[in-house]
């Protein structure tokens, strides 16, 4: 039976949620998976397929997943492995390109096309290039199979002060930047079984 690693850093729940649901899609696809978050250094060894999941935080993954990637370079550049970001909004710079990779956008975003001449700095900050681009500071090495970003949900509730005054401050620039939950649990899943059949093929 293969089996996966569904890591997950999350803040106020929403990718943890997506941790979840992908993990439930590759069990019910006959895969054993274990599910831990980022910062509990949990064993990578011997699995066949590792999920790697954070916030977005300011266009950027968060450290805990940064971390992670970090601590684990080594097997994650031998082995199957995708990233899955949340966040609740996200552009395309029409002029701009992005790696070939197999990037995956959840259908529930509605992203703005901007040709970059247009795009001012918050804009951009929201774009799928720069969270790539972020992204791969850190992936350096490493050949995801796919890189999946899904829309999760904006819990003010869930926030410390100075991050609530930050995501007031972006709401006034950013479209869609909202309290809302915007979770598609069907993205989630299919998206993950797509990376399991990735893996699967490539074994
Ligand atoms: C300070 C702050 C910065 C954020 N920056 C972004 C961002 O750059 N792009 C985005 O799409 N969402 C951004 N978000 C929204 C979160 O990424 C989104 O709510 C995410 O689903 C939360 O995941 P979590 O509950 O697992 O922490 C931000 C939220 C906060 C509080």
């Amino acid at each position: 039976m293969p089996s996966a690693l569904v890591v997950y850093d999350s803040k106020t729940g929403s990718t943890a949620l997506m941790a979840a649901i992908a993990a439930r899609a590759l069990e019910e696809k006959g895969w054993a998976v274990v599910v831990d978050t980022a910062d509990k250094a949990p064993e990578i060894e011997g699995h066949d397929l590792v999920l790697i999941g954070g916030p977005l935080r300011l266009g950027k993954p968060s450290k805990k997943l940064a971390g992670f990637v970090n601590a684990n370079r080594e097997y994650l550049e031998k082995t199957a492995c995708a990233f899955f970001l949340s966040g609740v909004s996200l552009g395309i710079v029409k002029k701009e390109s992005l790696p070939e990779i197999d990037i995956y956008i959840d259908p529930g975003f509605e992203p703005i096309v901007y040709d970059w001449h247009f795009a001012n700095l918050m804009e951009y900050t929201h774009t799928v290039q720069y969270y790539l681009k972020h992204l791969y500071k850190h992936i350096g090495s490493i050949k995801p199979l796919g890189v999946g970003f899904f829309r999760g949900k904006m819990d003010f509730a869930e926030l410390p002060l100075k991050e609530k005054l930050i995501t007031y401050f972006i709401m006034i620039f950013i479209k869609d930047f909202e309290e809302k939950d915007y979770t598609s649990p069907k993205a989630v899943a299919d998206w993950a079984c797509r990376m399991a059949q990735k893996a699967e093929d490539r074994a």
